[in-house]
């Protein structure tokens, strides 16, 4: 794919143009989902699905990006400071330009066209991929100076601050930092990372992508985020020095449910268990319990659809046929929710056939068809290319 978007780039600006080609991974998430953003560990991977985005500076004040997958070109002077856009996509472009001027990049007008092969609203993060794709391009364009943790930031607030999505850093992190045939357990609360070999034997990562995006996911988002400041204050009247939801007991959560409303109480009590079950997941793979990996996965699926409330019936029906299926250890909803993928471990060799024996129920059920993901894991964010 890098070569149609070298072409495409050649043909929309210029054949002579010194170019740098970036290629930026999407991710999966193991487990650990919905604690970064209360400062907890998640455990994702960068995966071998991409944005590949070409661009060169162009000696003007005018940034000009071509998207292929909407055959829509988006223009701006990067002098003046923009407002986020009404067309989706374009505002992980500008969010990422305005995001490195506050930082006070000195940054001119730029040609660029990307596309990429993530599938959009399964979870994996093309939004993140897109804005570090931008950020590197930006980085190295520019000669910036900032480190991959100072682009992962930016591209966080490049979505809080103009797609109006107030997430965790787990996304970008992931796409910027992942390595090959690794999975890295990112603690939120220090933003350090350990990288983790995934050995899962004669079991394979599978996803199975639900094809569904339900409306409300950006919203609901949102609403459970604040939902958890809202614990995390009732438990710091009694407990000041608590800073953050991951670092609670259960015991101390126990002890002020009266003070809050059930639907806050059981927000919490999730992120707490789910936040011992990336700890007891790295325990699990340190000595080779696939087993138990997976069924901390199943718990994780019930937490999220049971007291987080963020799964939907599509993804509860493959979690559940996975549950019957005595070749799945494990399975669960992956990412923000209201739609995308199951992430499952899956004996080599059982995929099609488990596949076979849902994929006409599912059709019945919600008038569409499943289909799988595989993945390989893989190195984040980078050049690949230059002339
Ligand atoms: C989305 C967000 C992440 C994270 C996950 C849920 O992918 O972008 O920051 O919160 O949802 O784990």
């Amino acid at each position: 794919m890098i070569e149609k978007v070298i072409d495409a780039y050649k043909a929309n600006f210029s054949e002579n143009d010194e170019f740098l080609a970036i290629k930026s991974p999407g991710r999966i998430n193991l487990i650990g989902e919905h604690t970064d953003y209360n400062n907890g560990y998640v455990f994702p991977a960068a995966i071998d699905k991409y944005i590949y985005t070409v661009g060169a500076k162009n000696k003007t004040n005018i940034i000009n990006v071509v998207s292929l997958k909407y055959n829509q070109i988006l223009t701006f002077d990067v002098t003046t400071t923009q407002k986020p856009s009404s067309n989706g996509w374009e505002n992980y472009i500008i969010g990422v330009v305005e995001e490195f001027k506050k930082l006070g990049c000195k940054l001119s007008g730029f040609n660029a066209v990307f596309d990429g092969d993530i599938p959009r609203g399964a979870g994996l993060s093309s939004s993140a991929a897109l804005e570090n794709s931008f950020g590197v391009l930006l980085e190295n364009l520019f000669d910036l100076s900032l480190s991959k943790k100072d682009i992962a930031l930016a591209s966080q607030q490049a979505e809080h601050n103009y797609a109006g999505v107030n997430c965790g850093l787990m996304d970008q992190y992931a796409s910027i930092f992942g390595e090959k045939e690794k999975a890295l357990v990112l603690n939120c609360d220090t933003n350090e990372h350990q990288l983790v070999n995934v050995y899962t034997h004669n079991y394979e990562i599978v996803l199975i992508n639900t094809n569904v995006k339900h409306e409300l996911s950006s919203s609901a988002y949102n609403e459970r985020r604040e939902q958890c400041e809202t614990a995390l204050k009732a438990i710091q009247k009694k407990y000041p020095q608590r800073r953050h939801l991951s670092e609670i007991t259960l015991e101390e959560l126990t002890s002020i449910e009266e003070k809050v409303t059930p639907v806050v109480y059981q927000r919490a009590l999730y992120i707490v268990n789910e936040n011992r079950r990336v700890l007891q997941a790295i325990e699990a793979l340190e000595s080779d319990d696939i087993l138990q990996l997976g069924s901390l996965m199943f718990q994780s699926h019930q937490g999220l659809s049971e007291s987080y409330e963020v799964s939907c019936d599509e993804l509860d029906f493959l979690v559940e046929k996975a549950k019957q299926n005595p070749f799945i250890v494990g399975s669960r909803m992956m990412g923000g929710g209201f739609g995308g993928c199951t992430i499952n471990i899956i004996e080599k060799g059982q995929t099609n056939d488990f596949v076979n024996s849902v994929a006409e129920e599912y059709i019945q059920k919600f008038g569409l068809k499943i289909s799988v993901i595989t993945v390989k894991f893989v190195n984040g964010t980078h050049v690949t290319c230059s002339k």
